[in-house]
């Protein structure tokens, strides 16, 4: 009896140092693996990918930021992830989300957008809405074919929109809302077929609206209003049966209103 009892005493004993081995060992293997971190449930945890760390500082550089709204967007800081408007793959640890909206302090960031937004391979949300962004949209953007939202809503960006943006072939929402732009809107809009949302409220788009907008037929918000377009309203606006919201008051459209519109 009395050895039974010393036997478990020493198997108890030897089985708590060979869990602390065991424990040392998982840390350690886990902290040489550099951005692999283990969190507190024991899940593993990408930080950021420091090109596109540095794709984001790039972005920052040439920006005026008067309300400090990029603070914790420095070099010093290596979590890209943790950065203000910044969402990353919670497995891959690359950027997916970039969204820097003023809200508060309207009209925050002020500068163009630059470049090294390419280096963010994996960004299917581009959301800058209500900041001071100006020049043109630059053609690159119509590059980032993975983005699936892209909201330039509220800035001050002008030139015309890119034939290109056609090539963006996943995006469901597009707000380009309250902008200075100039000239039509390309026929090529009408590749954008998974488009449920299209905003250009306020644009200063002038020409007709392409019939090739009957293409968009998951659209459920069409805001054209407060624009100079002009001709008739092309009858394929009817083939657009999901539609809830349809507003294209104050331009100069003549003609009829398509007998197609409320079927
Ligand atoms: C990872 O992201 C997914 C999808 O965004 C989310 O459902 C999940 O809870 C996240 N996991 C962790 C550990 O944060
Ligand atoms: C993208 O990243 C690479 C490597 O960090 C860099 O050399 C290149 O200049 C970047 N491209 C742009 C457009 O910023
Ligand atoms: C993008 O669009 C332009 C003009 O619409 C076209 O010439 C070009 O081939 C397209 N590029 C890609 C990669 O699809
Ligand atoms: C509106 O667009 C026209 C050309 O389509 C351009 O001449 C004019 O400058 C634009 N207005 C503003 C306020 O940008």
């Amino acid at each position: 009896m009395r050895e039974n009892i010393y036997f478990y005493f020493m198997l108890t004993h030897i089985l708590f140092i060979l869990s602390l081995v065991l424990l040392w060992f998982n840390t350690t293997t886990a902290t040489s693996h550099g951005h692999h971190l283990v969190d507190v449930a024991g899940q593993a945890v990408h930080k950021c990918i420091e090109k596109e760390r540095q794709a984001l500082l790039d972005f920052k550089a040439p920006l005026h930021d008067p309300y400090d709204m990029l603070s914790t967007w420095r070099p010093e800081e290596e979590d890209c992830c943790q950065w203000f408007g910044v969402t990353c793959n919670n497995q891959t640890g690359h950027v997916t989300e970039l969204a820097l909206y003023g809200g508060p302090y309207t009209g925050s960031l002020e500068g163009e957008i630059t470049l090294s937004l390419l280096n963010l391979t994996y960004l299917t949300h581009l959301e800058l809405y209500d900041n001071s962004f100006h020049g043109t949209i630059p053609k690159f953007i119509c590059s980032m074919t993975h983005l699936t939202f892209l909201s330039l809503a509220y800035n001050e960006f002008t030139g015309t929109i890119p034939e290109s943006i056609g090539n963006m072939t996943q995006l469901t929402h597009l707000d380009l809302s309250e902008n200075k732009f100039s000239g039509v809107i390309q026929e090529s809009i009408g590749s954008l077929t998974k488009l449920t949302y299209l905003n250009l409220l306020r644009t200063n788009f002038s020409g007709t609206i392409p019939r090739s907008i009957g293409s968009l037929t998951k659209l459920t918000d069409l805001y054209l209003n407060y624009n100079k377009f002009s001709g008739t309203i092309p009858m394929s606006i009817g083939s657009l049966t999901k539609l809830t919201s349809l507003d294209l008051s104050s331009n100069k459209f003549s003609g009829v209103i398509p007998t197609s519109i409320g079927y």
